[in-house]
């Protein structure tokens, strides 16, 4: 009976030490929600589109500004456009293994006995306010903020929404590349801002700000802004 005793408190402080070990970066976050209310994955396409009423444009696509060496993320001024597809990875994929959510332990534990290395489903669960890489569906390279000269009315210095980071490699050297969904409104149909805040190097200093619009030669610009947020929604593209 004594040993069955110590076996058990054995056990109960190796379980009490094993839960102290993992810890749960993810457990208070939300996931970011699409338009149909499913969970946003990790290298899926979705539409990313404006989510306020009339005259706030369509979706998201590539285009060349006059002054500028980069192509910049621009907004379709149309309404029924809808872009192209973009895809989001977090930065934990690349640098932490262990992304394991309180609430499916158990279940990931069983699901690792039986089939081993197979991931838990929230690995690949987009949640708000994670380090995120943006891109285009087709395109390696990822959305980069980039600092540059509007043009008119006088000449300004604006950061704008560009392509060309490297994926992934969370750090000081990709500082520019990571971006984070915050929700706005509360309603069924969720609304989104695209913050630029990023938290991949604590030691680095950042301006933070939110995704807006800036409107330049009847183009609308993906810009960093200290004061305006623009809001988007998440629509799932189907392939055809
Ligand atoms: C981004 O937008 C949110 C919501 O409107 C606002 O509370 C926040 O201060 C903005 N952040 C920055 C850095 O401008």
């Amino acid at each position: 009976m004594q040993i069955i005793n110590l076996i058990f408190s054995l056990l109960v402080l190796a379980l009490a030490l094993q839960s102290q070990a993992i810890s749960w970066p993810h457990s208070h976050e939300h996931a970011v929600l699409d338009t149909e209310g499913n969970e946003l994955q990790a290298g899926q396409a979705y539409y990313l589109v404006s989510a306020a009423r009339t005259g706030s444009g369509g979706g998201v696509a590539l285009d060349r500004r006059h002054s500028s060496h980069s192509s910049t993320v621009k907004q379709h001024s149309s309404n029924t456009n809808l872009g192209s597809p973009v895809s989001f990875s977090p930065a934990s994929n690349s640098h932490d293994d262990m992304i394991i959510r309180k609430d499916s332990f158990f279940e990931y534990a069983v699901d690792a006995m039986f089939h081993q290395n197979t991931p838990s489903p929230q690995e690949r669960t987009i949640h708000e306010a994670t380090d995120l890489n943006i891109r285009f569906s087709d395109m390696p390279v990822v959305w980069q903020v980039q600092e540059s000269h509007h043009s008119s009315p006088k000449s300004y210095a604006l950061r704008y929404v560009t392509i060309g980071g490297q994926p992934g490699h969370p750090g000081s050297s990709t500082m520019r590349n990571w971006f984070k969904i915050k929700r706005i409104s509360s309603s069924s149909n969720p609304e989104y801002r695209i913050a630029y805040c990023p938290s991949v190097c604590k030691s680095c200093p950042v301006e933070c700000g939110n995704v807006s619009i800036m409107e330049e030669n009847e183009k609308r610009w993906l810009a960093v802004s200290q004061y305006r947020e623009f809001p988007f929604m998440f629509v799932k593209a189907r392939r055809a």
